[in-house]
């Protein structure tokens, strides 16, 4: 359990290091290997018994000295009994639903999760056949209401990586526990720095730490957080799977959250910094940035989030799709891609996808991650494609 006298900051420059570092280099070394061999057979048997647990030798798969102290840092960052690794986010999603989800269960979904996480559920849990029910993000404790019987887990993101709802995180995972089920959050967005949901309720969170945790878009990687009570099973799964992280991953997740705390800091100033710059442009409708009040669910992220992180988005008002994306292509600063949370800004348009209700924002909605380039390049990038977007007079 987390030391209670550790701060995050002393956690990430002192933890995920060789025990003794004197004579030594201060950084785990790369870890590459497949086979541990073992002095006695005893001493193989007592590794194979405890493989499910980390910091267990006992094959390449199940992890070697730097993946267990990257686990081991990470449950410290979250408050967690322990963390397994993935491959990435979307292992680590699919990990923590595939430990859960069976044949006629029936599985609470939040409608604004990741679009991978959709397909997921949509083109492989349902074949499997689980029972998915999508719900809408902002319903809080009311998802009790739609759970039943065979309801396995609830699968939900804060905020929505896509349209940026801030779900009440403790309703609904209150309400998960209250029916004796597990919720599962998936907090890429936040980082351990704005928000621990586990110290909310959250039974299971799962982030990719190809984005901010490992920070530098040179990493693919995703980890799963619990308590003691689901750690196992999800292990379990994920080695039976075999989902496995790379020894360069753990290299460079271990070297990219020594800053974390700086980097989520200064993307939390200039994402708001920036956004509040493009709320005041006259093509823009309304800015969907959870520490803004025109983003649903703001009173949510001031009570459970110390900050906030610099993907958020950008409802333009209603235009064609040629200008938008003749305003996309002008931008020279933000590159056009999928991903978030490197040291590069990034513009996406999105079309938000629904099931349990209809997206109700008119207009042309774009994501934007901010990088560290300097903020005013960006806004005079951003100055110089804007009136693409100007609509013809009536
Ligand atoms: C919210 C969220 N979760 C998970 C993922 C998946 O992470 P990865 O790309 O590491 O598989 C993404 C990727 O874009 C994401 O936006």
């Amino acid at each position: 359990m987390p030391n209670p006298t550790s701060n995050i900051a002393d956690d990430l420059v002192q933890m995920g290091r060789p025990d003794r570092t004197a004579g030594r280099h201060v950084n785990m070394p790369l870890e590459l290997g497949s086979t541990h061999v073992f002095d006695t057979l005893a001493d193989f048997e007592a590794a194979r018994d405890a493989r499910y647990v980390s910091g267990t030798m006992y094959y390449g798969r199940y992890g070697n000295a730097a993946s267990f102290k990257l686990e081991e840092m990470l449950a410290r960052l979250e408050h967690a009994d322990a963390v397994t690794l993935t491959s990435s986010g979307v292992a680590a999603i699919t990990m923590a639903l595939l430990t859960f989800a069976r044949p006629g269960a029936h599985l609470l979904v939040a409608d604004h999760v990741y679009g991978n996480t959709r397909a997921f559920c949509d083109g492989v849990l349902t074949r499997q056949g689980v029972d998915i029910e999508y719900f809408d993000p902002m319903i809080g404790a009311d998802v009790a209401d739609l759970m039943r019987e065979t309801t396995c887990a609830v699968m939900f993101e804060a905020p929505g990586s896509g349209t940026f709802e801030m779900p009440d995180i403790p309703a609904i995972a209150i309400a998960a526990r209250a029916a004796g089920i597990p919720s599962i959050l998936d907090g890429t967005w936040a980082t351990p720095i704005f928000c621990q949901p586990l110290t909310l309720g959250v039974d299971i969170v799962v982030a990719s730490m190809s984005k901010y945790l490992s920070g530098h878009s040179d990493c693919m990687m995703g980890m799963i957080a619990s308590g003691a009570k689901h750690a196992k099973d999800i292990r379990q799964t994920t080695m039976a799977i075999g989902d496995k992280t790379g020894g360069q991953e753990v290299f460079l997740a271990l070297r990219g959250l020594r800053t974390l705390k700086m980097r989520m800091a200064y993307f939390d100033t200039v994402g708001r910094d920036m956004a509040k710059w493009f709320s005041n442009q006259p093509q823009v409708k309304t800015v969907l940035h959870p520490a803004f009040e025109s983003c649903p669910g703001h009173a949510n992220w001031k009570r459970d989030f110390s900050g906030a992180s610099g993907l958020f988005g950008v409802v333009f008002h209603p235009c064609t799709d040629d200008q938008i994306r003749t305003f996309v292509d002008a931008l020279h600063h933000f590159g056009i891609g999928v991903s978030w949370g490197g040291y590069e800004s990034l513009v996406l348009p999105v079309t938000p996808q629904r099931s349990a209700n209809t997206w109700h924002e008119e207009g042309q909605l774009v994501r934007f991650n901010i990088g560290l380039e300097e903020p005013e390049t960006l806004k005079a990038d951003l100055m110089a494609a804007l009136p693409h977007l100007n609509t013809a007079p009536e």
